[in-house]
């Protein structure tokens, strides 16, 4: 075995990690217990813990390391930031480099007139900002009452109060009192798990067609966006019927956006 030796014991390690690191989404005491495995290395698709196993990252740590690890490329242009300008904020009127070639990058990919990028630090926080942006775009187009976002059962949309909030996991909700107010959640698209008898076209359409209902139950004034992951990740990598998402498409063009 290819042990990894300049870094303290594994039970050492796991020891520490019980002591002094909380970890998200896990139930402290049993992992405490069982000792968390600690990662040392990683390149290309295969981490190393710290006993030397190599492991097939499957999952790209949380579905993030689209590139694979251990790029030298990345590395370099990193340390060369950090040395050139490690930091500074937009807040004031200023702006720099890295941010204005990233955002015309982004606004290059992504599609139609969506053109003008914020950046934020995580998923989470960027969700939150959208709650925000869409109720305070409603606000100035002078329709504060269009406040509510539909959202669905079992989506992810992070874990601050805000995101968690857009995200439909009950168990997230039971903690600190979430949903905040004018969330509204509708079913998920999950034939697999829901179909039932149904064909996966007609259920697609069916829960579809749920977030019409809902936008006319809630009263169309009212509702600011919908939220969707285009796949659910975090609910179980659940990958809607083809007729989900252009009758969605049809609904907030007709229903919405109006
Ligand atoms: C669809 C989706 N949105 C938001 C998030 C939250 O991102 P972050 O963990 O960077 O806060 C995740 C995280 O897995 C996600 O899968």
């Amino acid at each position: 075995m290819n042990m990894i030796t300049n870094h303290p014991p594994t039970e050492e390690l796991q020891a520490l990690d019980a002591a002094h690191h909380m970890h998200p989404f896990t139930a402290g005491g049993a992992l405490a217990e069982k000792g968390a495995r600690v990662m040392t290395r990683a390149n290309g698709i295969w981490i190393t813990d710290s006993e030397g196993r190599e492991i097939l990252d499957a999952m790209a740590g949380l579905w993030c390391v689209n590139i694979g690890y251990g790029r030298d490329s990345l590395a370099d242009v990193a340390a060369r930031q950090m040395r050139e300008l490690p930091y500074y904020n937009t807040f004031f009127q200023t702006t720099h480099v890295p941010a204005i070639a990233l955002a015309k990058k982004i606004a290059e990919l992504a599609p139609g007139d969506l053109n003008h990028v914020f950046f934020a630090g995580s998923g989470s926080e960027a969700n939150d900002t959208n709650i925000r942006m869409v109720r305070h775009y409603w606000a100035m187009k002078g329709q504060p009452e269009r406040n509510i976002i539909i959202s669905r059962k079992n989506a992810y949309h992070g874990s601050t109060v805000g995101s968690g909030s857009l995200g439909g996991m009950s168990g997230m909700h039971a903690q600190g009192g979430l949903p905040i107010p004018d969330i509204h959640h509708i079913n998920q698209p999950n034939w697999w798990a829901e179909g039932g008898d149904m064909d996966p076209e007609a259920f697609g359409l069916a829960r579809a067609q749920e977030l019409e209902t809902a936008i006319l139950e809630l009263g169309p004034e009212r509702v600011g966006a919908f939220i969707g992951e285009p796949v659910q990740g975090a609910g179980g990598v659940i990958v809607a019927p083809d007729s989900y998402w252009p009758e969605i498409q049809r609904i907030t063009t007709n229903t919405v956006f109006y």
